[in-house]
């Protein structure tokens, strides 16, 4: 870690009390700060709550929001549920991966995106459906996918 971030880390220790009850609320912090969870800002978090370390890496592990590797500023995720498959969804999957060069579950080497499969998000009447960070995109050409994420 940087001196930058531990400075920034310091800081998010500043906004929560230094108690074990507040690890949920500082790894949430730390993970909304860096996009990930890294192994020293655990270790810092275990002493500076009086925690254990293997509490920590406990939740770190238990939520899905939580990641311990590095993420993307832009979380783009792609739905590949029966009806998003049928209407192009692979198709546009491609595009992305070909124009940010990563594959699913890959983050550029910028930090700048990552790229997700899920399962159906409920809204199969817009399929093929992308999620970029929390905006729904419906009915997406594939040849404007990758527009649609540089503007996010
Ligand atoms: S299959 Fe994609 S939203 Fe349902």
């Amino acid at each position: 870690m940087t001196q930058q971030d531990v400075t920034r880390l310091q800081g998010i220790f500043g906004r929560n009390p230094r108690e074990p009850g507040s690890l949920i609320a500082v790894l949430q912090d730390i993970q909304r700060e860096f996009h990930y969870l890294p192994r020293e800002a655990l270790s810092e978090t275990a002493k500076a709550l009086e925690v254990p370390l293997s509490k920590v890496y406990s939740a770190a592990t238990f939520y899905s929001a939580f990641s311990l590797t590095p993420r993307g500023e832009n979380i783009i995720r792609v739905c590949k549920g029966t009806a998003c498959h049928i209407k192009g969804a692979d198709l546009l999957l491609d595009q992305l991966e070909s124009g940010l060069g990563i594959k699913p579950g890959e983050t550029t080497p910028d930090l700048k995106y990552t790229i997700e499969v899920v399962n159906c998000v409920g809204a199969c009447a817009m399929a093929p459906v992308m999620i970029v960070n929390a905006k729904y995109h419906g009915n997406v050409p594939c040849n404007r996918a990758l527009r649609l994420v540089k503007k996010a």
